[in-house]
């Protein structure tokens, strides 16, 4: 079943081209968009009060991914719960909401109460999920299968990319009543279609960061700074990295690094930048430069063409990506750290496909 790969999770790394072109089979019509899990819901969707997405880890990271699309293309305010705390917290849920509910699986058990506990309090249950018959699927009120075919991995890869991608088309669909923003959607929808042949174009940097690893290989942590549309592409790579290559590494705000992280940096501590074209890359070049005058070790993640400009003296290593729309980008910027960490992991000398304690659904609590 792996084919002509040594792993699973290598396998649906490279897979991804064909996954997202599965999640968006058939959706992409006439220039818009029509999700048949949503259509007759969308109307409530509009009306409703807020957004509250729901998940766990990568999942959760997904749904963070989706927030500031989602928000710019519904004008809907949009609140971000990890399940179990929104349990522990029992926090607010109100019949004006729309709960978004992520999960690959569709069987996580906090994800799942999460749930209950929402169709209790009244919200209207939206699913986004990777699986046909989950609980997930069959007790919310409407939702939208990613269609990425069975994931095998213990780390979660080929779903990322399609939860984001099918939250991208759910936005676009309950956003397309607002005439303001159609040539917005009109970019967006076409940053979609070019999508898969993007990735095909950044699993190139596979050697590359197989080689990024080789040098990361004895580090004992990773940072990753991310902001904006990226936030999430640095929590979820540190993610991967953290449960597979059993490395120590945090993603983080870059606008938070000057209120605490800036004191780890030093001239060990690799620290991953990621300052792809958007609205915040003059942000992310100030937080290179102040990076490098103390002395850190950089590896810049950058859009084509923008070594020189995210780095100007060449003090720092740099991985130039294939641009897409802004709101798309995490879709190709999490790929290079999906790849980095599976090399790392093989490096390393661990167990890909099954990390050390993790089990692929956590059916517990
Ligand atoms: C559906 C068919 C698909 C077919 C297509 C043709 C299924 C599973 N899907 O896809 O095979 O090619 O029509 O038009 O038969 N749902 C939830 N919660 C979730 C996910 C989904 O309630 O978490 C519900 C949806 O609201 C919908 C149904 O499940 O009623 C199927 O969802 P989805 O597969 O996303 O719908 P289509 O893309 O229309
Ligand atoms: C990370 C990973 C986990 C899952 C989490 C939620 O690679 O796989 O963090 O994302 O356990 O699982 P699902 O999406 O099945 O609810």
């Amino acid at each position: 079943k792996k084919g002509s790969y040594d792993h699973f999770m290598q396998k649906e790394i490279h897979e991804q081209p064909h996954s997202l072109t599965t999640t968006m089979r058939g959706r992409l019509k006439d220039g818009g968009v029509l999700l048949g899990g949503l259509k007759e819901h969308l109307k409530t969707i509009r009306r409703c009060r807020r957004v509250v997405f729901i998940g766990c880890g990568t999942s959760y990271n997904a749904a963070l991914a989706a927030r500031p699309f989602v928000e710019e293309l519904t004008g809907i305010p949009v609140t971000m719960e990890v399940a179990s705390d929104l349990l522990d917290r029992q926090g607010p849920i109100y019949r004006e909401d729309t709960a978004v509910f992520v999960s690959q699986s569709g069987e996580t058990a906090d994800t799942l109460l999460a749930l209950d506990y929402a169709l209790e309090n009244g919200a209207l249950c939206v699913g986004i999920t990777n699986t046909v018959g989950s609980t997930l699927s069959r007790k919310t009120h409407c939702g939208v299968h990613i269609n990425a075919g069975c994931e095998i991995g213990v780390a979660s890869t080929k779903a990322y990319t399609s939860q984001i991608v099918a939250m991208a088309m759910m936005a676009l669909a309950i956003g397309s009543d607002q005439i303001s923003t159609q040539a917005r959607r009109n970019a967006i929808i076409s940053g979609l279609t070019s999508l898969p042949s993007c990735v095909s174009g950044v699993l190139k940097l596979d050697a590359e960061m197989k080689e990024l690893a080789s040098s990361l290989i004895d580090s004992e942590s990773l940072l990753v700074f991310g902001r904006g549309y990226n936030y999430a592409t640095a929590l979820e790579g540190a993610l991967k990295v953290k449960e597979v290559a059993l490395m120590h590494s945090e993603g983080m705000l870059a606008g938070e690094m000057k209120h605490g992280p800036l004191a780890l940096v030093d001239e060990n501590l690799p620290i991953i930048v990621i300052a792809t074209r958007d609205a915040c890359f003059s942000k992310q070049q100030s937080v290179i430069q102040q990076l490098l005058s103390r002395k850190g070790r950089l590896v810049v993640m950058c859009s084509k063409g923008d070594a020189s400009a995210v780095c100007p003296n060449g003090s720092c290593r740099v991985i130039e990506v294939p641009g897409v729309a802004d709101c798309l980008q995490p879709v190709i910027n999490i790929i290079p750290l999906q790849l980095l960490a599976y090399h790392l992991t093989v490096l390393r000398g661990f167990d890909v496909d099954q990390p050390r304690n993790l089990a692929k659904s956590v059916t517990t609590q």
